[in-house]
């Protein structure tokens, strides 16, 4: 049973790969961009996450640092708002008991989603300061703290979750993987933005 499977999704993987819907996003990036994101990724806890999340924004990341951690940014914004919006339309998979503390969850994530959304205004005043040479660290700072608050709001929503064994089985397993996965592209946006914000 088993092998089959792993061949399906094998072969599915290679069909998402070539699908057009992805290619109008690609567009075949220049190596040297994707080798920019490659080695920029390594500064990162996920790297291999961090190349798949950005590599299809290559044509406009480019080799351009700024863009980079803009779109990394970015990227965590979508995952932690479609984790909420995924979240929040399965509460029939709630067990009698764990609404409250998966309705908490939903604002943490909630929480998370706009501490994010204060994160990418932040680093658009990041550029404008280093211009004037005015509260730069006041704005780097800022980034730090409420991403580094998203990323707790993220994992403490986890971890009371799978804790309090709110929801059944099969959803308490896909909740969590795109929790998981939002916490991991925010670690690797606040990676990037701590070895490379300067550069902004
Ligand atoms: C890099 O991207 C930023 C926007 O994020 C832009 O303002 C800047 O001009 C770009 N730099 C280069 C060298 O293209």
């Amino acid at each position: 049973m088993a092998k089959p499977l792993i061949l399906l999704l094998a072969a599915l993987s290679i069909l998402y790969t070539a699908s057009p819907a992805n290619a109008t996003t690609t567009s075949s990036p220049s190596s040297s961009a994707i080798d920019f994101i490659e080695a920029s990724c390594s500064a990162t806890l996920y790297p291999a996450l961090c190349v798949q999340s950005l590599s299809r924004y290559a044509t406009s990341i480019q080799r351009n640092r700024s863009q980079l951690i803009k779109t990394a940014f970015s990227v965590s914004l979508d995952e932690a708002q479609s984790t909420k919006a995924i979240f929040a339309s399965k509460l029939n998979g709630v067990k009698p008991g764990g609404m409250a503390v998966v309705k908490d969850c939903i604002e943490q994530i909630g929480d998370a989603v706009d501490q994010l959304r204060e994160s990418i205004e932040e680093l658009k005043n990041i550029g404008q300061a280093k211009g004037v040479g005015q509260d730069l660290e006041f704005h780097i700072s800022n980034v730090q703290t409420w991403t580094s608050a998203a990323l707790t709001d993220l994992s403490t929503c986890t971890d009371a979750v799978v804790a309090g064994e709110a929801l059944d089985g099969g959803l308490e397993t896909s909740v969590r993987a795109r929790m998981d996965g939002a916490a991991r592209v925010t670690s690797n946006a606040l990676a990037l933005f701590n070895r490379f914000g300067t550069e902004l």
